[in-house]
């Protein structure tokens, strides 16, 4: 299936080189699985759950035992990650309740394949894969994709929001279970953009089938915000046992670059003022996600990095980072204070999620969080702090930020400007996004097991230079 441009804009073509295609093979998440599971396999289970569900529903469906990693070398199921069959075959039962999230949808057990379109044309798939076609609106619906992308763990007793994608955007202007709005945005509207009018699907010779052209086919694209993770499958492909072709993994990889770089977040300077030694403004930041930004995964964060020049040269700076992807001159391994007002380039603000353990320390270790220390990750529009699962959501640690509102957030800066100031001074703002920071990897430094030791060569080998969602600049007059 091509596009009018050529371009192969077939489902399996598209979904292979994304990260759901690989999420089982993801060395990163092998890595902390292993040292999750250290101490007992039993946690396995969980993790196979969403990284490996066809291989693992189709052993508990059988009413066998759920899997375990060692089960599971060289079972094709598992390393096809997520794939048709399983998002194709979830029911639309208990969908959007308890239930079926933390990666627990009900899988029909009839070989009906949902799909979105009316009165499919049940014979070729019928005779080929012994599959039912059936339209069913559900496949359309935001909580078919919060079934895995919510997680909610409980190792230590109290509930621990894990991932929660599908309730922050449940709290946003872009929710439509309470009634389709203007601004409504599904996951799929944005992460399987509409590509046209196509057949969908074609005989295994290359004939069309006798099947009617369809409006609103949606590419599955699922672009999402870690390039970094598809350049280093397409890099490591054959040691990773990749299938998707090293130029389909980095045009997926560019494809999220562009995304970040144009539909994630805007940063505006606002108010830039010198009086005397003084140079005072605020950088505005915007969230234009669909949730939180960063979302997902606890290790991803964004900062704020600034620059103030005169004559070319540096007078001022916060946020600069090293080649390693680690922020300059400042111990940020248990995350950083949050931050109103810039004085300092010791005062760096970044929006993360910093979870605690149950004595209160900050931990990178899954089976470990038990608190939310810190999370001023940005939240997305039309956020209420009385809204839906705002218990989960809520941002933890801005103290009396009333800048930090939803939407997005304004830092003040304030900065004292040295002799060397004079003239034109330039102000550069960067907003930098990463989503595997050095410090997660450090963690994962001292363990023996293989998965360990062979994510940290690879991350040792890739280009960490962290992605840029946005830069601005703006001037003021010399006095
Ligand atoms: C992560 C879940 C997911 C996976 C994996 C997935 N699909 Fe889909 N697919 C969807 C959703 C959701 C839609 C409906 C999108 C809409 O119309 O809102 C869809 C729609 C379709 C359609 C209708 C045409 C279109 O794209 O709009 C076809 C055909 C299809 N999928 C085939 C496949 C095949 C083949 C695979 C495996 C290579 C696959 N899907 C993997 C979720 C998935
Ligand atoms: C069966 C579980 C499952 C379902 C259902 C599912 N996902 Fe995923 N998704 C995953 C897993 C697991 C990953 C992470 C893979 C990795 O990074 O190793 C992922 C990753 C992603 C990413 C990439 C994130 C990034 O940082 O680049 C996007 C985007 C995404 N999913 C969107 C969707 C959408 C949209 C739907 C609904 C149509 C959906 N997913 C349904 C399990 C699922
Ligand atoms: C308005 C558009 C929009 C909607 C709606 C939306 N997203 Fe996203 N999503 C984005 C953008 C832009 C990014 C890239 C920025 C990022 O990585 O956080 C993203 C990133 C992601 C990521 C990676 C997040 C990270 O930081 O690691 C996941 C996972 C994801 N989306 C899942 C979902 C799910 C599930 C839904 C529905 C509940 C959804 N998205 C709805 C725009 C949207
Ligand atoms: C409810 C479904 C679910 C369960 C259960 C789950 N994950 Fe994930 N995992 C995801 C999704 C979805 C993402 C991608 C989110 C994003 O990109 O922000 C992800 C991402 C990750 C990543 C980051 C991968 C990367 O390339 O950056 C690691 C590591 C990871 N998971 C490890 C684990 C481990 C270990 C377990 C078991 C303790 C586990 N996961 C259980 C859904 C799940």
């Amino acid at each position: 299936m091509r596009s009018s441009t050529g371009d192969d804009v077939s489902p399996h073509g598209l979904w292979q080189s994304t990260l759901m295609a690989n999420s089982y093979r993801d060395p990163y998440f092998r890595a902390q699985l292993e040292r999750e599971s250290r101490g007992s396999e039993e946690l396995q289970e969980l993790c196979l759950r969403c990284h490996a569900p066809m291989a693992h529903h189709d052993r508990v469906l059988a009413g066998q035992p759920a899997p375990r990693l060692h089960d599971l070398e060289s079972n094709k199921l598992a390393s096809d990650g997520v794939s048709c069959t399983v998002c194709h075959q979830i029911t639309s039962e208990g969908l959007g309740t308890e239930s079926t999230l933390s990666g627990q949808p009900v899988l029909g057990k009839e070989r009906k394949i949902f799909g979105p379109f009316a009165h499919p044309v049940e014979a070729p798939m019928r005779n080929m894969v012994g599959y039912t076609p059936v339209e069913a609106s559900h496949v359309r619906t935001s909580a078919l994709c919060g079934t895995c992308h919510t997680l909610t763990t409980a190792h230590h007793g109290a509930l621990f929001p894990e991932q929660t994608p599908y309730f922050e955007w449940r709290n946003s202007e872009f929710s439509d279970e309470t009634g389709a709005t203007e601004t409504s945005r599904t996951c799929q509207q944005c992460h399987m953009p509409e590509t046209g009018r196509t057949r969908i699907a074609r005989n295994p010779m290359g004939r069309e089938f006798l099947i009617p052209v369809r409006d609103g086919y949606r590419a599955h694209a699922f672009v999402g915000g870690n390039a970094f993770m598809l350049r280093l499958l397409a890099d490591n492909r054959e040691e990773l046992g990749v299938e998707a072709s090293s130029e389909a993994l980095q045009r997926t990889a560019a494809s999220t670059k562009r995304q970040l770089g144009e539909d994630t977040a805007s940063i505006e300077v606002e108010g830039l003022q010198r009086e005397g030694a003084t140079l005072s403004f605020s950088v505005r930041v915007q969230n234009r996600c669909g949730h939180k930004f960063p979302s997902g995964y606890p290790s991803r964060r964004a900062w704020l990095h600034v620059q103030v020049r005169s004559a070319g040269a540096v007078v001022f700076e916060s946020g600069a980072f090293t080649d390693d992807g680690r922020l300059r001159d400042i111990a940020d391994e248990h995350g950083l204070p949050h931050v109103t007002l810039v004085q300092s380039p010791q005062d760096v603000p970044v929006y993360e999620l910093i979870a605690a353990d149950p004595e209160g320390n900050p931990t990178t270790s899954l089976a470990r969080m038990s608190q939310r220390q810190k999370d001023t990750r940005l939240l997305p529009r039309g956020y209420r702090h009385d809204g839906p699962h705002a218990e989960a959501t809520i941002p933890v640690g801005i103290g009396s930020d009333i800048d930090f509102t939803a939407g997005g957030d304004a830092v003040g800066y304030r900065i004292d400007l040295p002799e060397s100031a004079h003239g034109t001074l330039q102000v550069v703002a960067w907003l930098h996004y990463q989503t595997v920071p050095p410090h997660w990897v450090d963690a994962l430094r001292g363990e023996t097991g293989e998965h360990a030791a062979r994510f940290v060569r690879l991350y040792d080998a890739a280009d960490k230079t962290p992605e840029t969602i946005a830069v601005v600049t703006a001037t003021v007059g010399g006095n």
